[in-house]
Formats: C-alpha cells, sequence, structure tokens
C-alpha cells in the first residue's frame, strides 16, 4: 500500500506527463501550421511518449492500492516565434521536469518507499535523455540561425525519427 504522501506527490506527476504531452502536441500543431511536418511528426511521438509516462505512473499507483485521480490540464501555449524558440521552450520544459522527478525522488527516500523509488530511477535515466535530445535540437537550429534551407534540412531530419 502506497503511503498518502506518496499517492499524492504521483498524481501530480501524472497532471505534469499528461500536461508535457498536450504542450508537445500543441507544439506539433504550431509546427504543422509553418509547414514543417517533419518537426511536427517529431513532436506529436513526443506528445506519446509522454502519455506513456502517465500511464507507468498510474499503473504504479493502481498497483500499489493507491488511487488515481485527474486534474484539469493547464491549457498550453499555442503560438512560438520560431522553431528555435519552440524547441527552447520544450528543453525549459525538460528541465522542469527534471526537478519535478528529482523532487519526487527525494520524497521516495524520505518515505522509505523502496517500490516508488526504483520506479522513478527509470524517470532519472530518461530525463537525461530527453534534455539531450531536446538540447541537440536547439543546438542545431541555433547553428542554422535563421536560414531557411538549414532549417528544411533539421525538418527532413527530425522527420525520420522512429516511432
Ligand atoms: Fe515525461
Ligand atoms: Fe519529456
Amino acid at each position: 500500500m502506497i503511503g498518502k504522501r506518496m499517492e499524492e506527490a504521483l498524481n501530480a506527476q501524472i497532471n505534469e506527463e499528461l500536461f508535457s504531452g498536450y504542450l508537445y502536441l500543441s507544439m506539433a500543431a504550431y509546427f504543422h501550421s509553418q509547414g514543417l511536418e517533419g518537426m511536427a511528426r517529431w513532436m506529436e511521438l513526443q506528445a506519446k511518449e509522454e502519455l506513456e509516462h502517465a500511464l507507468k505512473i498510474f499503473r504504479h499507483l493502481v498497483e500499489r492500492g493507491g488511487r488515481v485521480s485527474l486534474k484539469a490540464l493547464e491549457e498550453p501555449q499555442g503560438e512560438w516565434e520560431s522553431p528555435l524558440a519552440a524547441f527552447q521552450a520544450a528543453y525549459q520544459h525538460e528541465r522542469h521536469i527534471t526537478g519535478k522527478i528529482h523532487e519526487l525522488v527525494e520524497l521516495a527516500q524520505a518515505e522509505k518507499d523502496h517500490a516508488a523509488f526504483q520506479m522513478l530511477q527509470w524517470f532519472v535515466a530518461e530525463q537525461v535523455e530527453e534534455e539531450d535530445q531536446t538540447n541537440k535540437v536547439v543546438e542545431l537550429l541555433e547553428r542554422v540561425g535563421p536560414d531557411g534551407r538549414g532549417i528544411l534540412m533539421i525538418d527532413q531530419r527530425l522527420g525520420a525519427r522512429a516511432d
């Protein structure tokens, strides 16, 4: 049986993960509106991953006799001034999520909740990957600057992301 504090904190993280998916779907819609189909596809896949993250926590709560309680999702931003601005926002968002995961790990330690601690280790590693892959796109976009051909090349590369 999971403790009340951990249950509440994991429910809050389900909301964070679902909001992440919502934000990336909003970014995908923005990229579609700009004719950047590769970046849009990349963000759609990212949004799907976030739903899986939410489900991982959902299942952990259920398995441990906890109660999942879903809260309202915030409205995500819908427009960005450039692809670079959108990916910078995605990177900043991933850093925010990493902070949340680390807080959960510390709570699991404080509560001596070894099961939650172990489940969260997967997220610790996942966040390293997520920050890295988002930051790499930021760096590519910074390198090409406003050059349209450069942006299209990056768009093509991101469109090749496997499901
Ligand atoms: Fe996530
Ligand atoms: Fe993420």
